[in-house]
């Protein structure tokens, strides 16, 4: 249809996956599972659409307003693509009630949804690893969500210097929030002030705050709210006279210094009480991830929801969990040269038949059907020349291990097999290849 083009490119906010960058995503996927499976956490999945009021709900405004919902044509039932895991993973949990072992260990990496406008870090459709404990309210949980974090970024290449881990307890945030002289009706709309401090003016921050009822020495203060982190190895007794709370708010964080600490992963932490998250359903620790220099967004975020699944009608079970999206990390991942251009990552053949007579080419298939069938990578070059040279390149362009030379000598039995990246050559029997790729 004339004038209509814009119909056929992808929607904004949302990725065409070429190879090479299928490559990536499941480089960064095959590091998730690993880290999921090491710890102990099995593989869930859901439903890609729920009930809109799953999330409005659950979720809370600050995904309210980025909701995909639609109703199915002549339905009258509202639905909303998936924004986040969490809420699903709560009423799945609800649903087994007293079945549900505890603690449960779940992971999953599905497709979300957010109808956010699409920028650096923020798509409209990206995918997101859920690491979730149900039924341990111990901080040993909450370590444990963070290790593993940790433990998938160091496959990738980030090590404890590169990322800072960001934590905050929503209790002690609220203790600090109402010493500022913010009344109890407007802890929610502070929070979310907080949460949004970094991303706006210093003029406009400041005019939220006097809407909140501070008045200009408390703004001051709000504004200077946990601006510097704190090492989290700093005793307890410096921390809650830096914080002006009482030394019992700071208990769960202590806990979770120790967990932390036994886990070695102290030195990638930091206290820091300007995280808030933005989501409703938090009730304790809270934590995001960022790269070292803090010039993304955040890496990951997560922290405890101990009444989510009970006010699904569940049994009341404590819980704490992360979600880490594709989108921020593979950026961070290629700002420091983690990744390339992903084909390095594309899976390398193990052979790659190149036939230089006309009277091999019928062996081609059924040599590359006994190697398939042995478990091998095996392909054969689509090109007609019989160039020694070119067909080498070819084997090259998908960076083949081996290639499997048919000349004339195969009437004989004889291919030759040359190691592409050492570049040795040796002539073996045909009938030896399987077991010459130390398979079959
Ligand atoms: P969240 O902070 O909304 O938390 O998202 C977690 C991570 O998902 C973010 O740090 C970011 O990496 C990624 N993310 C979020 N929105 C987008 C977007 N529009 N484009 C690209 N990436 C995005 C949650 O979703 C919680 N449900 C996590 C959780 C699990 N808490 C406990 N268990």
């Amino acid at each position: 249809m004339a004038g209509s083009s814009h119909v056929y490119q992808a929607p904004r906010g949302t990725r065409d996956f070429l190879p090479a960058d299928m490559a990536i995503r499941l480089h960064i996927e095959q590091a998730w599972r690993t880290a999921s499976i090491n710890h102990g956490f099995d593989e869930i999945e859901g439903p890609t659409f729920e009930h809109l009021e799953l999330y409005t709900d659950k979720s809370g405004p600050g995904i309210e307003s980025e909701l995909f919902s639609f109703r199915r044509t002549g339905g009258e039932t509202d639905f909303a693509l998936r924004p986040e895991f969490t809420p699903t993973l709560a009423r799945m949990a609800a649903a087994m009630g007293r079945g549900l072992q505890q603690p449960t260990r779940w992971f999953s990496m599905p497709w979300h949804y957010r109808a956010e406008r699409p920028q650096r870090g923020r798509l409209r459709e990206f995918r997101q690893w859920n690491i979730d404990v149900i039924g341990d309210e111990s901080a040993s949980a909450d370590a444990e969500t963070i290790a593993v974090a940790l433990n998938a970024l160091g496959q990738l290449g980030l090590g404890p210097d590169a990322v800072r881990v960001r934590i905050s307890h929503r209790n002690v945030v609220n203790r600090m929030l109402s010493d500022l002289g913010v009344a109890d009706d407007k802890v929610t709309a502070a929070q979310d002030l907080l949460d949004k401090r970094d991303r706006i003016d210093a003029s406009a921050f400041k005019e939220k705050a006097a809407a909140l009822g501070l008045d200009a020495a408390a703004i001051e203060r709000f504004q200077a709210m946990g601006a510097e982190p704190v090492p989290a190895s700093t005793d307890p007794a410096t921390l809650a006279e830096a914080w002006s709370v009482p030394a019992e708010t700071l208990e769960e964080l202590v806990a979770l210094r120790d967990e932390l600490a036994a886990r070695d992963l102290l030195d990638a932490c930091e206290w820091d009480m300007s995280v808030v998250r933005g989501l409703a359903y938090y009730t304790g620790c809270v934590w995001e991830i960022h790269e070292a220099s803090g010039n993304e967004r955040a890496i990951a975020g997560g922290g405890r929801y101990d009444t989510l699944v009970e006010s699904f009608g569940g049994p009341s079970v404590p819980a704490c969990g992360f979600g880490m999206g594709d989108v921020v990390l593979e950026l961070v991942l290629q700002d420091r040269g983690l990744l390339g251009d992903g084909t390095d990552l594309l899976p390398r053949p193990d052979a790659f038949i190149v036939c230089l007579d006309e009277a091999a080419d019928a062996q081609v298939v059924p040599m590359l059907t006994s190697l398939r069938n042995a478990g091998l990578h095996a392909r054969a070059s689509d090109k007609a020349t019989r160039n020694l040279g070119k067909l080498l390149k070819d084997a090259g362009r998908c960076q083949a291990r081996h290639a499997v030379i048919l000349g004339e000598e195969l009437a004989k039995g004889m291919v030759q097999v040359k190691d592409l990246d050492s570049g040795e050559q040796q002539a073996i029997q045909a009938s030896e290849l399987v077991s010459h790729f130390g398979a079959g």
